[in-house]
C-alpha cells in the first residue's frame, strides 16, 4: 500500500535510523558495498573479548573511526528532521550526526563514538574530537568506547525510553537500516503493533518488510519529498 501521506498530519513522529542515514554524509555503512565489517572483522575490533585481549588495538580502531567521522557533515535529511518540532529520533548510529544537525531528542541505542567510560571506576567523558585525550583513566584502567558492541547488552534505561516513544507514536519512519542487529531490528514492529503508520526509506529495502509504505531511495531525497520539498532531478 503506497498511499500518499502528509507528514504534518501526524502528532508523534519517530524516526528510526541506521547507518544508511549517514551514508550521504560520507560515513561508511557496516554491511553491503564498502561496509566496515567487510574490511574489519568485528571479532577483532568491536566486542568486549577483543578489548580485553588487546585494548590498544581496539582503541586505535575507534580513534580512526572518530577521525573519519569528525569532518563529515549532516545532510539535508538530518536538517529536515531537526527542524521538525515534537519528533523523536531513535538511532542505532554512534556518529552523533543527528545531534550535530540540532535534533532535540535523540535516543542512542548503541552508545556514542564520542564518549568513553572506565570499566573499573565508572568515569565517563564525552568529547567531540578526532582523538582520544588519553587511552587510560586517571585510576589507571584502560578506557573503553561507550558503545554497545557485539555481545554487549543494551542499556536498559535507553531501551525503556525507546519503547515508550515507540508505543506513543502514530508515524514511524525507518531510514537506512538493514534490520540485522537485534533487539534494535525489532523496534519498528513495536510501533506497528501499536497502530502507527510505518514507512521504510532504503534504496535496498528489507525483504519481508512490515512497512505500510516503502520508499526505495536514498535518505536525503526521500526525506525531502516526504517533507514536501523536491530535490534537483527528484
Ligand atoms: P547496515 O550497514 O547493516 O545497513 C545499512 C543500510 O543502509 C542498508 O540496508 C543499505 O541498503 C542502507 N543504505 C545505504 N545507503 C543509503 C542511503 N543513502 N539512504 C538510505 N539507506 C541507505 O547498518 P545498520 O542497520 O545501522 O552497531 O547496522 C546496525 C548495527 O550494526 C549498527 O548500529 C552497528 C553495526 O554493527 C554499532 O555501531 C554498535
Ligand atoms: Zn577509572
Amino acid at each position: 500500500m503506497n498511499r500518499l501521506i502528509d507528514i504534518h498530519d501526524f502528532r508523534n513522529i519517530v524516526f528510526f535510523t541506521g547507518a544508511g542515514m549517514s551514508a550521504e554524509s560520507g560515513v561508511p555503512t557496516y554491511r553491503g558495498k564498502g561496509g566496515l565489517w567487510k574490511e574489519y572483522r568485528w571479532e577483532e575490533y568491536a566486542c568486549r573479548k577483543a578489548f580485553l585481549r588487546n585494548p590498544e588495538k581496539v582503541l586505535r580502531f575507534h580513534e580512526e573511526r572518530r577521525r573519519a567521522v569528525y569532518d563529515c557533515l549532516p545532510h539535508v535529511g538530518h536538517r529536515l528532521m531537526a527542524d521538525l518540532r515534537d519528533c523523536v529520533v531513535i538511532t542505532q548510529n554512534i556518529d552523533g550526526m543527528h545531534q550535530r544537525a540540532g535534533s532535540r531528542e535523540v535516543v542512542e541505542l548503541h552508545g556514542s563514538l564520542w564518549r568513553v567510560r572506565c570499566p573499573s571506576c565508572g568515569f565517563k567523558k564525552e568529547q567531540v574530537a578526532p582523538q582520544y585525550g588519553s587511552y587510560r583513566c586517571a585510576c589507571g584502567s584502560w578506557l573503553r568506547p561507550d558503545i554497545v558492541w557485539f555481545e554487549d547488552m543494551l542499556d536498559e534505561s535507553v531501551v525503556d525510553k525507546a519503547l515508550k516513544r515507540l508505543s506513543e507514536c502514530d508515524l514511524l519512519i525507518s531510514i537506512g537500516t538493514s534490520g540485522s542487529v537485534w533487539p534494535a531490528a525489532g523496534f519498528p514492529i513495536r510501533a506497528r503493533e501499536n497502530g502507527a503508520y510505518c514507512i521504510e526509506i532504503n534504496p535496498e529495502p528489507i525483504r519481508g518488510s512490515i512497512y505500510d509504505r516503502v520508499i526505495a531511495e536514498p535518505a536525503g531525497s526521500a526525506l525531502a519529498k516526504l517533507f514536501g520539498f523536491s530535490t534537483p532531478g527528484g
